[in-house]
Protein backbone atom coordinates (compact mmCIF):
# COMPACT_ATOMS: atom_id res chain seq x y z
CA UNK A 1 0.00 0.00 0.00
CA UNK A 2 1.47 3.31 -0.91
CA UNK A 3 2.21 5.52 1.67
CA UNK A 4 -0.52 8.36 0.41
CA UNK A 5 -3.54 6.10 0.24
CA UNK A 6 -6.20 5.99 2.26
CA UNK A 7 -7.84 3.09 3.89
CA UNK A 8 -10.74 1.73 1.93
CA UNK A 9 -13.60 1.25 3.69
CA UNK A 10 -13.72 -2.55 3.66
CA UNK A 11 -10.26 -2.26 4.76
CA UNK A 12 -10.97 -0.32 7.89
CA UNK A 13 -14.11 -2.31 8.44
CA UNK A 14 -12.37 -5.71 8.24
CA UNK A 15 -8.85 -4.37 10.72
CA UNK A 16 -11.63 -2.91 13.18
CA UNK A 17 -13.33 -5.99 13.53
CA UNK A 18 -9.88 -8.07 13.78
CA UNK A 19 -8.64 -5.64 16.35
CA UNK A 20 -11.95 -5.49 18.59
CA UNK A 21 -13.37 -9.50 18.37
CA UNK A 22 -9.61 -10.86 17.79
CA UNK A 23 -10.93 -13.22 15.03
CA UNK A 24 -11.38 -12.44 11.25
CA UNK A 25 -15.19 -11.94 10.07
CA UNK A 26 -17.29 -14.60 8.12
CA UNK A 27 -18.95 -12.45 5.61
CA UNK A 28 -18.90 -9.01 4.17
CA UNK A 29 -21.66 -6.50 2.64
CA UNK A 30 -21.59 -3.12 1.41
CA UNK A 31 -24.39 -0.60 0.20
CA UNK A 32 -24.01 2.65 -1.85
CA UNK A 33 -24.67 6.09 -1.04
CA UNK A 34 -27.11 7.76 -3.32
CA UNK A 35 -27.96 11.08 -4.96
CA UNK A 36 -30.97 12.36 -6.73
CA UNK A 37 -30.82 13.67 -10.17
CA UNK A 38 -34.25 15.20 -10.23
CA UNK A 39 -37.40 14.34 -8.73
CA UNK A 40 -37.33 15.73 -5.28
CA UNK A 41 -40.30 15.16 -2.85
CA UNK A 42 -41.79 13.26 -5.23
CA UNK A 43 -41.39 9.88 -3.42
CA UNK A 44 -44.23 9.86 -0.59
CA UNK A 45 -46.50 11.06 -3.43
CA UNK A 46 -45.95 8.10 -5.05
CA UNK A 47 -44.64 9.89 -8.80
CA UNK A 48 -41.47 9.58 -9.97
CA UNK A 49 -38.11 10.28 -9.30
CA UNK A 50 -34.47 9.56 -10.80
CA UNK A 51 -31.88 9.08 -8.71
CA UNK A 52 -28.43 7.32 -9.09
CA UNK A 53 -26.58 5.31 -6.12
CA UNK A 54 -22.96 6.65 -6.22
CA UNK A 55 -19.49 4.91 -5.13
CA UNK A 56 -19.24 6.29 -1.61
CA UNK A 57 -19.93 2.86 0.20
CA UNK A 58 -20.99 1.57 4.08
CA UNK A 59 -18.93 -1.98 4.33
CA UNK A 60 -20.45 -4.20 7.09
CA UNK A 61 -18.00 -7.09 8.39
CA UNK A 62 -20.21 -9.50 10.04
CA UNK A 63 -19.81 -12.92 12.06
CA UNK A 64 -21.90 -15.09 13.60
CA UNK A 65 -22.19 -15.79 17.23
CA UNK A 66 -23.49 -18.89 19.25
CA UNK A 67 -25.81 -16.73 21.11
CA UNK A 68 -28.31 -13.84 20.67
CA UNK A 69 -26.45 -10.79 21.49
CA UNK A 70 -25.55 -8.39 18.45
CA UNK A 71 -21.96 -6.30 19.35
CA UNK A 72 -21.44 -3.43 16.76
CA UNK A 73 -18.34 -1.90 16.10
CA UNK A 74 -18.88 1.41 14.57
CA UNK A 75 -15.46 2.93 13.11
CA UNK A 76 -15.84 5.90 12.38
CA UNK A 77 -17.53 7.24 15.36
CA UNK A 78 -15.66 8.51 17.85
CA UNK A 79 -14.56 5.96 20.77
CA UNK A 80 -16.15 6.47 24.10
CA UNK A 81 -13.91 6.70 27.23
CA UNK A 82 -12.53 2.88 27.41
CA UNK A 83 -12.60 1.69 24.11
CA UNK A 84 -10.60 2.48 21.12
CA UNK A 85 -11.57 1.75 17.37
CA UNK A 86 -14.94 3.35 17.49
CA UNK A 87 -18.01 3.42 19.27
CA UNK A 88 -19.77 0.74 20.69
CA UNK A 89 -22.70 -0.73 20.69
CA UNK A 90 -24.55 -4.13 21.70
CA UNK A 91 -28.30 -5.34 21.68
CA UNK A 92 -30.19 -9.03 22.17
CA UNK A 93 -32.18 -10.10 18.68
CA UNK A 94 -35.39 -10.28 21.19
CA UNK A 95 -34.81 -6.85 22.58
CA UNK A 96 -33.90 -5.03 19.10
CA UNK A 97 -37.58 -3.11 18.72
CA UNK A 98 -36.57 -1.18 21.97
CA UNK A 99 -34.47 1.71 20.89
CA UNK A 100 -35.36 4.22 23.67
CA UNK A 101 -31.85 4.14 25.53
CA UNK A 102 -29.95 3.85 22.11
CA UNK A 103 -27.80 6.42 20.51
CA UNK A 104 -28.99 7.33 16.56
CA UNK A 105 -26.78 5.28 14.87
CA UNK A 106 -27.42 1.60 16.36
CA UNK A 107 -31.25 2.19 15.90
CA UNK A 108 -30.76 1.78 12.35
CA UNK A 109 -29.17 -1.29 12.98
CA UNK A 110 -31.51 -2.42 16.13
CA UNK A 111 -34.53 -1.36 13.55
CA UNK A 112 -33.23 -3.45 10.94
CA UNK A 113 -32.98 -6.45 12.91
CA UNK A 114 -36.58 -5.83 14.58
CA UNK A 115 -37.88 -5.45 10.97
CA UNK A 116 -36.37 -8.32 9.72
CA UNK A 117 -37.53 -10.64 12.83
CA UNK A 118 -40.82 -9.37 12.26
CA UNK A 119 -41.22 -10.24 8.92
CA UNK A 120 -40.11 -13.65 9.72
CA UNK A 121 -36.35 -14.00 9.11
CA UNK A 122 -33.94 -15.66 11.16
CA UNK A 123 -31.90 -13.27 12.66
CA UNK A 124 -28.81 -14.82 14.97
CA UNK A 125 -26.31 -13.36 17.01
CA UNK A 126 -23.81 -11.44 15.17
CA UNK A 127 -20.87 -9.25 15.15
CA UNK A 128 -19.89 -6.67 13.19
CA UNK A 129 -17.97 -3.90 12.19
CA UNK A 130 -19.13 -0.72 10.18
CA UNK A 131 -16.82 1.24 8.15
CA UNK A 132 -17.48 4.04 5.64
CA UNK A 133 -16.59 6.87 3.37
CA UNK A 134 -20.26 8.51 2.80
CA UNK A 135 -20.10 12.37 3.94
CA UNK A 136 -22.31 12.64 6.74
CA UNK A 137 -25.05 14.92 7.00
CA UNK A 138 -24.54 16.28 3.96
CA UNK A 139 -27.97 14.38 2.16
CA UNK A 140 -26.62 11.46 0.56
CA UNK A 141 -28.14 8.65 2.55
CA UNK A 142 -25.69 7.21 4.26
CA UNK A 143 -28.64 6.17 6.81
CA UNK A 144 -30.07 4.33 4.18
CA UNK A 145 -26.52 3.06 2.96
CA UNK A 146 -26.64 1.80 6.40
CA UNK A 147 -29.65 -0.14 6.48
CA UNK A 148 -28.84 -2.05 3.07
CA UNK A 149 -25.49 -3.29 4.11
CA UNK A 150 -26.92 -4.53 7.46
CA UNK A 151 -29.77 -6.36 5.83
CA UNK A 152 -27.30 -8.04 3.44
CA UNK A 153 -25.30 -8.89 6.39
CA UNK A 154 -27.85 -10.43 8.36
CA UNK A 155 -29.04 -12.63 5.23
CA UNK A 156 -25.55 -13.69 4.20
CA UNK A 157 -25.23 -14.56 8.21
CA UNK A 158 -28.50 -16.36 8.12
CA UNK A 159 -28.72 -18.01 4.94
CA UNK A 160 -31.27 -16.44 3.53
CA UNK A 161 -31.94 -13.64 0.73
CA UNK A 162 -34.39 -11.46 -0.10
CA UNK A 163 -35.43 -9.64 -3.37
CA UNK A 164 -33.74 -5.79 -3.57
CA UNK A 165 -36.71 -4.32 -3.54
CA UNK A 166 -37.77 -5.76 -0.49
CA UNK A 167 -34.94 -5.10 1.58
CA UNK A 168 -35.33 -1.59 0.39
CA UNK A 169 -39.03 -1.44 2.30
CA UNK A 170 -37.27 -3.10 5.11
CA UNK A 171 -34.71 -0.10 4.97
CA UNK A 172 -37.59 2.27 5.36
CA UNK A 173 -39.93 0.83 7.68
CA UNK A 174 -36.84 0.34 10.09
CA UNK A 175 -35.94 4.04 9.47
CA UNK A 176 -39.56 5.13 9.82
CA UNK A 177 -40.77 3.43 12.74
CA UNK A 178 -37.13 2.84 14.65
CA UNK A 179 -35.00 5.91 14.11
CA UNK A 180 -37.71 8.56 13.70
CA UNK A 181 -37.90 9.86 10.06
CA UNK A 182 -40.75 9.72 8.02
CA UNK A 183 -38.89 9.62 4.57
CA UNK A 184 -39.96 7.87 1.50
CA UNK A 185 -38.69 4.87 -0.17
CA UNK A 186 -36.23 6.67 -2.48
CA UNK A 187 -33.50 6.52 -0.36
CA UNK A 188 -33.42 2.78 0.01
CA UNK A 189 -34.43 1.51 -2.98
CA UNK A 190 -31.57 3.62 -4.82
CA UNK A 191 -29.12 2.28 -2.42
CA UNK A 192 -30.76 -1.09 -3.27
CA UNK A 193 -31.30 -1.29 -7.17
CA UNK A 194 -28.62 0.64 -8.08
CA UNK A 195 -26.79 -0.27 -11.94
CA UNK A 196 -23.05 0.86 -12.59
CA UNK A 197 -23.09 4.18 -15.17
CA UNK A 198 -26.81 4.15 -15.31
CA UNK A 199 -29.36 6.72 -13.32
CA UNK A 200 -32.50 5.23 -11.66
CA UNK A 201 -35.78 6.41 -13.70
CA UNK A 202 -38.29 5.26 -10.34
CA UNK A 203 -41.97 4.90 -9.78
CA UNK A 204 -42.43 5.53 -6.82
CA UNK A 205 -46.16 4.16 -6.68
CA UNK A 206 -45.02 0.80 -8.33
CA UNK A 207 -41.58 0.65 -7.34
CA UNK A 208 -40.62 -0.37 -10.71
CA UNK A 209 -37.33 1.09 -11.35
CA UNK A 210 -35.72 1.62 -14.87
CA UNK A 211 -31.83 1.76 -15.46
CA UNK A 212 -31.31 4.56 -17.65
CA UNK A 213 -27.39 4.72 -19.30
CA UNK A 214 -25.73 7.98 -18.68
CA UNK A 215 -23.78 9.27 -21.12
CA UNK A 216 -19.76 8.21 -21.34
CA UNK A 217 -18.83 11.83 -21.13
CA UNK A 218 -20.99 12.87 -18.33
CA UNK A 219 -18.95 13.51 -14.94
CA UNK A 220 -21.72 13.11 -11.60
CA UNK A 221 -20.18 16.42 -9.13
CA UNK A 222 -21.69 16.27 -5.38
CA UNK A 223 -20.84 19.69 -3.86
CA UNK A 224 -21.28 19.98 -0.35
CA UNK A 225 -22.41 23.02 0.71
CA UNK A 226 -21.58 22.52 3.93
CA UNK A 227 -24.79 24.24 5.77
CA UNK A 228 -26.15 22.21 8.44
CA UNK A 229 -29.51 21.28 7.65
CA UNK A 230 -30.76 21.93 10.73
CA UNK A 231 -34.58 22.23 10.26
CA UNK A 232 -34.83 19.28 8.15
CA UNK A 233 -36.72 17.05 10.22
CA UNK A 234 -39.56 19.85 10.74
CA UNK A 235 -39.59 21.11 7.61
CA UNK A 236 -40.05 17.93 5.82
CA UNK A 237 -43.01 16.89 7.78
CA UNK A 238 -44.75 19.78 6.96
CA UNK A 239 -44.12 19.67 3.45
CA UNK A 240 -45.55 15.90 3.59
CA UNK A 241 -48.88 17.58 5.79
CA UNK A 242 -48.73 19.98 2.93
CA UNK A 243 -48.34 17.73 0.22
CA UNK A 244 -51.56 15.67 2.00
CA UNK A 245 -53.88 18.49 2.50
CA UNK A 246 -52.95 19.42 -1.71
CA UNK A 247 -54.34 15.69 -2.60
CA UNK A 248 -57.05 15.83 -0.39
CA UNK A 249 -58.20 19.22 -1.70
CA UNK A 250 -58.10 17.44 -5.09
CA UNK A 251 -59.91 14.65 -4.25
CA UNK A 252 -56.88 12.13 -4.74
CA UNK A 253 -55.07 9.61 -2.91
CA UNK A 254 -51.78 11.07 -3.64
CA UNK A 255 -50.33 14.04 -6.03
CA UNK A 256 -49.04 11.24 -8.67
CA UNK A 257 -52.66 10.81 -9.26
CA UNK A 258 -53.17 15.00 -10.30
CA UNK A 259 -53.28 15.47 -14.35
CA UNK A 260 -53.75 18.46 -16.07
CA UNK A 261 -57.68 18.48 -16.63
CA UNK A 262 -58.08 17.66 -12.91
CA UNK A 263 -55.48 20.55 -12.06
CA UNK A 264 -56.96 23.01 -14.29
CA UNK A 265 -60.30 22.86 -12.20
CA UNK A 266 -59.56 22.57 -8.92
CA UNK A 267 -55.95 23.60 -8.62
CA UNK A 268 -57.55 27.20 -8.24
CA UNK A 269 -59.15 26.41 -5.33
CA UNK A 270 -56.09 25.27 -3.10
CA UNK A 271 -54.63 27.30 -0.41
CA UNK A 272 -52.32 29.59 -2.19
CA UNK A 273 -49.14 27.92 -0.45
CA UNK A 274 -50.56 24.23 -0.68
CA UNK A 275 -51.03 24.90 -3.97
CA UNK A 276 -47.15 25.73 -5.13
CA UNK A 277 -46.43 22.82 -2.94
CA UNK A 278 -48.33 20.34 -5.25
CA UNK A 279 -47.04 22.38 -8.62
CA UNK A 280 -43.79 21.49 -7.38
CA UNK A 281 -44.78 17.66 -6.60
CA UNK A 282 -46.27 17.59 -10.40
CA UNK A 283 -43.85 19.46 -12.15
CA UNK A 284 -41.02 17.74 -10.51
CA UNK A 285 -42.21 14.49 -11.08
CA UNK A 286 -42.97 14.77 -15.03
CA UNK A 287 -39.50 16.02 -15.24
CA UNK A 288 -37.25 12.91 -14.05
CA UNK A 289 -39.21 11.12 -17.60
CA UNK A 290 -37.81 14.37 -19.47
CA UNK A 291 -34.52 14.01 -18.18
CA UNK A 292 -34.30 10.17 -18.66
CA UNK A 293 -34.92 11.15 -22.41
CA UNK A 294 -32.32 14.07 -22.36
CA UNK A 295 -29.98 11.87 -20.64
CA UNK A 296 -30.29 8.64 -23.14
CA UNK A 297 -30.34 10.88 -26.24
CA UNK A 298 -27.17 13.17 -24.55
CA UNK A 299 -28.92 16.12 -24.80
CA UNK A 300 -26.73 18.43 -22.77
CA UNK A 301 -29.42 21.81 -22.90
CA UNK A 302 -32.17 19.98 -22.39
CA UNK A 303 -30.33 18.47 -19.03
CA UNK A 304 -29.30 22.05 -18.66
CA UNK A 305 -32.93 23.05 -18.56
CA UNK A 306 -34.81 20.73 -16.79
CA UNK A 307 -32.47 20.99 -13.61
CA UNK A 308 -32.87 24.80 -13.79
CA UNK A 309 -36.69 24.72 -13.66
CA UNK A 310 -36.08 21.78 -11.01
CA UNK A 311 -34.12 24.35 -8.78
CA UNK A 312 -36.27 27.04 -9.17
CA UNK A 313 -39.23 25.17 -8.47
CA UNK A 314 -37.55 24.24 -5.13
CA UNK A 315 -36.99 27.69 -4.45
CA UNK A 316 -39.74 29.08 -5.34
CA UNK A 317 -42.38 26.95 -5.17
CA UNK A 318 -41.45 24.09 -2.64
CA UNK A 319 -39.23 26.51 -1.06
CA UNK A 320 -36.68 23.82 0.46
CA UNK A 321 -33.76 26.02 -0.91
CA UNK A 322 -31.65 28.14 1.14
CA UNK A 323 -29.95 31.79 -0.04
CA UNK A 324 -26.44 29.83 -0.15
CA UNK A 325 -27.96 26.88 -1.98
CA UNK A 326 -29.52 29.14 -4.69
CA UNK A 327 -26.15 31.08 -5.27
CA UNK A 328 -24.23 27.56 -4.89
CA UNK A 329 -26.31 26.42 -7.89
CA UNK A 330 -26.64 29.44 -9.93
CA UNK A 331 -22.59 29.69 -10.00
CA UNK A 332 -22.42 26.13 -10.89
CA UNK A 333 -24.72 26.21 -13.83
CA UNK A 334 -23.55 29.64 -15.10
CA UNK A 335 -20.42 27.77 -15.74
CA UNK A 336 -21.43 24.69 -17.04
CA UNK A 337 -24.06 26.82 -19.37
CA UNK A 338 -25.98 24.77 -21.47
CA UNK A 339 -23.68 21.29 -21.47
CA UNK A 340 -25.23 20.05 -18.20
CA UNK A 341 -27.14 20.99 -15.37
CA UNK A 342 -26.83 22.20 -11.75
CA UNK A 343 -29.86 22.20 -9.07
CA UNK A 344 -29.97 20.93 -4.83
CA UNK A 345 -30.58 17.56 -4.50
CA UNK A 346 -32.15 15.64 -1.29
CA UNK A 347 -34.05 16.60 1.36
CA UNK A 348 -33.36 20.53 1.48
CA UNK A 349 -32.20 23.04 3.43
CA UNK A 350 -28.76 22.86 3.05
CA UNK A 351 -26.95 19.76 1.80
CA UNK A 352 -25.48 18.99 -1.80
CA UNK A 353 -25.54 20.79 -5.18
CA UNK A 354 -25.28 18.00 -7.75
CA UNK A 355 -24.36 18.57 -11.59
CA UNK A 356 -24.38 16.70 -14.42
CA UNK A 357 -21.17 18.25 -16.68
CA UNK A 358 -18.72 16.89 -19.51
CA UNK A 359 -15.49 15.62 -17.47
CA UNK A 360 -13.93 17.92 -19.22
CA UNK A 361 -15.47 21.04 -16.96
CA UNK A 362 -14.95 19.29 -13.94
CA UNK A 363 -11.49 21.18 -13.08
CA UNK A 364 -13.58 24.37 -14.24
CA UNK A 365 -16.55 23.78 -11.96
CA UNK A 366 -14.15 23.50 -9.22
CA UNK A 367 -12.07 26.24 -9.52
CA UNK A 368 -15.28 28.41 -9.42
CA UNK A 369 -16.77 26.85 -6.50
CA UNK A 370 -13.81 27.14 -4.50
CA UNK A 371 -13.56 30.78 -5.45
CA UNK A 372 -17.01 31.75 -5.58
CA UNK A 373 -18.41 30.10 -2.51
CA UNK A 374 -18.68 29.73 1.33
CA UNK A 375 -21.14 28.85 3.69
CA UNK A 376 -23.43 31.38 5.85
CA UNK A 377 -20.54 30.61 8.35
CA UNK A 378 -17.61 30.74 5.70
CA UNK A 379 -16.69 27.47 5.14
CA UNK A 380 -15.70 26.27 1.70
CA UNK A 381 -18.16 23.74 -0.43
CA UNK A 382 -16.27 20.03 -0.66
CA UNK A 383 -16.78 18.88 -4.28
CA UNK A 384 -16.80 14.90 -4.77
CA UNK A 385 -16.85 13.81 -8.28
CA UNK A 386 -18.91 10.20 -8.41
CA UNK A 387 -19.78 7.69 -10.64
CA UNK A 388 -22.99 6.18 -10.86
CA UNK A 389 -22.64 2.69 -9.38
CA UNK A 390 -24.21 -1.14 -8.38
CA UNK A 391 -26.28 -1.19 -5.73
CA UNK A 392 -26.31 -2.96 -2.50
CA UNK A 393 -24.86 -6.66 -1.80
CA UNK A 394 -22.77 -9.12 -0.05
CA UNK A 395 -18.89 -8.48 -1.28
CA UNK A 396 -17.62 -11.93 0.80
C1 LIG B 1 -34.98 12.62 1.86
C2 LIG B 1 -35.94 11.47 2.12
C3 LIG B 1 -36.41 10.85 0.79
C4 LIG B 1 -36.93 11.92 -0.16
C5 LIG B 1 -35.94 13.07 -0.27
C6 LIG B 1 -36.47 14.23 -1.07
O1 LIG B 1 -33.80 12.14 1.29
O2 LIG B 1 -35.31 10.47 2.89
O3 LIG B 1 -37.38 9.86 1.03
O4 LIG B 1 -38.21 12.35 0.22
O5 LIG B 1 -35.58 13.57 1.01
O6 LIG B 1 -36.60 13.89 -2.40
Amino acid sequence: MSQDRQATPRERAVQGFERAFGHAPERLSRAPARVNLIGEHTDYNEGFAMPCAIDRDTVVAAARRDDDVVEVLACDLPAEADVDGGARGRFRTGDAADVSASPQWLRYVQGMVAVLREQGHVVGGATLSIAGNVPQGAGLSSSASLEMAIGHAFSALNGWALPPTTMALAGQRAENVYAGCRCGVLDQLSSSLGVKGHALLMDCRSLEVRPIPMPEDIAVLVVDSKIQRGLVDSEYNLRRQQCEAAAKGLGVKALRDVDDALWSRLGGQLDPVVRRRARHIISDSHRCAGLADALSRGDFAAIAHLMRESHWSMRDDFEITVPAIDALAALMQDVIGDHGGARMTGGGFGGCVIALAPRAMVDEIRVAVERGYRSPDGRAAEVHVCAASDGAGVLA
